[in-house]
């Protein structure tokens, strides 16, 4: 295969023009070109939709290694320069100066709210941040240790069946979206309650968007709990962090169930359960497992990574490592050094952080790690701030989803309105038994 490089393109994607912008494959004796699309940032793919019917082949890339399954405006990752901005703007800058509800903005609209937007984007999630009292009745069929991202998906489906009127109508998308993030934290703050067997605690209509999700989880009919401005500013951070990521496991799952036009209920509570597994959003509650682990063992870190390099063995260093970034993840540096700055602010002594630390060092000096671009990635010491937080370790990926509803609701709407848009239906390669007949039971 030969792909011949062109000067790139200023606007967003674009179609090759020139005869330069083209790759040519030869198979056997035949020659095929298909053009190639530069996106703003100057990445270039090979538009491979007409492969199959011109040259009769499909692209066979498993885990989707290689394969640009739409296009996209709204986050951008660079992973050699361990770079990511939402809309254009930098995570740095945002989880430095923003809130997450205006990057829940930004992230689905496209631009930054002005005052008067924000005001009315907020005023909206206080409207919808109760549930309805029939759904509350949907708690009581979990047994009490359901894991709370089976009670958060099938409670965002559950949730879909009292909004059906407006769940499946274009119209009412600003409304919808907001219901989704507003009531998607009173879901998960009831699932905590459900899970200790305490009364559910409402929302205060007064409380900004994080202090709300804290006061339902951690006050008690009896006494308020009121959360600090350093909780606060860490779990804004932390959802910032997470509120988008381009085309990972579960963003393409929500594309995928959207591409079909079932609506942002199920599309949601299918990235819900796709975000799930220890290799994506479950990474943050395996990493708080293994350095717990490796804490009560009084495992030497030195020992532990020799473990994790001995090829027979199967572990891995959770919280390394990521698809796209092979130098550095940025939202990680993010949030080292929020956790450094919560502990100290907060006066916790975490040993954890302390093994986090040194599995890390030993880990950026060791050539195991270093030849496969392995670097810590947001999930390593995330754990350790929402543990500070005092959040358990079953609901780390809940908190994971709530920050990434905005870039999955994005995500949605992007897919619908793309008008070049297909149902996602990939082909695969064959190899089962080719054509036999049917034996009856008795011939069997
Ligand atoms: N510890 C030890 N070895 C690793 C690790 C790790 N965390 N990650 C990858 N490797 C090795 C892997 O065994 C393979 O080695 P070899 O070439 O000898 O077979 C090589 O590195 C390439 O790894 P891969 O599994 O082919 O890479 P991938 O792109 O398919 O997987 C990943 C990416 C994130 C699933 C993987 O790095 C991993 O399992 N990490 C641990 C789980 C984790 O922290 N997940 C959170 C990802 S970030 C949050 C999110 O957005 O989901």
């Amino acid at each position: 295969m030969l792909c011949q490089r062109a000067g790139l393109h200023q606007n967003g994607e674009s179609m090759a023009d020139s005869k330069k912008d083209i790759c040519r494959i030869e198979l056997g004796e035949s020659s095929y070109e298909l053009p190639v699309v530069v996106g703003s940032e100057g990445e270039r793919g090979i538009d491979i939709s007409s492969l199959r019917s011109t040259t009769g082949h499909i692209a066979l890339d498993r885990g989707y290694m290689n394969t640009g399954s739409c296009v996209s405006s709204i986050s951008y990752i660079d992973g050699e320069q361990g770079i990511l901005r939402y809309r254009g703007i930098a995570i740095e800058d945002l989880a430095e100066k923003s809130t997450f509800v205006e990057t829940a903005y930004l992230v689905i609209y496209g631009e930054l709210p002005t005052a008067s937007q924000l005001k009315e984007f907020s005023a909206m999630f206080t409207k919808y941040e109760m549930l309805h009292e029939g759904l509350k009745h949907h708690f009581e069929g979990f047994p009490p240790n359901a894991h709370p991202m089976a009670i958060l998906s099938s409670m965002i489906n559950a949730m879909g069946c009292y909004e059906a009127d407006i769940a499946d109508s274009d119209q009412h998308f600003d409304e919808v979206l907001v219901r989704i993030m507003s009531k998607v934290r009173t879901i998960a703050a009831f699932s905590y309650k459900k899970s200790i067997g305490e009364p559910f605690i409402y929302p205060y209509p007064e409380f900004s968007y994080c202090a709300n999700l804290l006061h339902m989880m951690f006050s008690v009919p009896y006494k308020e709990f009121f959360p600090s401005k350093e909780a606060i500013s860490a779990l804004n951070k932390f959802f910032i962090l997470h509120a988008d990521h381009e085309q990972n496991c579960s963003t393409s799952t929500v594309r995928m169930v959207a591409s079909s036009k079932a609506n942002l209920f199920a599309s949601i509570a299918a990235g819900v359960c796709s975000l799930w597994g220890p290799l994506h959003g479950g990474a943050n509650m395996a990493v708080i497992e293994m350095l717990d682990q490796l804490y009560k063992d009084k495992t030497k870190t030195k020992d532990f990574v020799a473990q994790i390099k001995d090829s027979t063995n199967k572990t891995k260093l959770m919280g390394f490592g990521h698809r796209v970034y092979k130098n550095h993840d940025p939202r990680a540096k993010i949030i080292k050094k929020s956790c450094d700055e919560l502990l100290s602010k907060l006066k916790i002594n975490d040993p954890t952080l302390e093994i986090a630390k040194e599995l890390e060092e030993i880990a950026l000096q060791d050539e195991y790690f270093i030849s496969r671009k392995l670097y810590p990635n947001v999930d390593f010491y995330s754990g350790i701030i929402l543990r500070a937080l005092g959040i358990p370790a079953n609901m780390f990926t809940v908190m994971f989803a709530i920050g990434r509803i905005p870039g999955w609701i994005a995500q949605w709407r992007e897919e619908n309105a793309d008008p070049k848009g297909k149902i996602c239906r990939p082909r695969q390669i064959y190899n089962g038994q080719t054509s036999r007949p049917y034996k009856k039971l008795a011939d069997r």
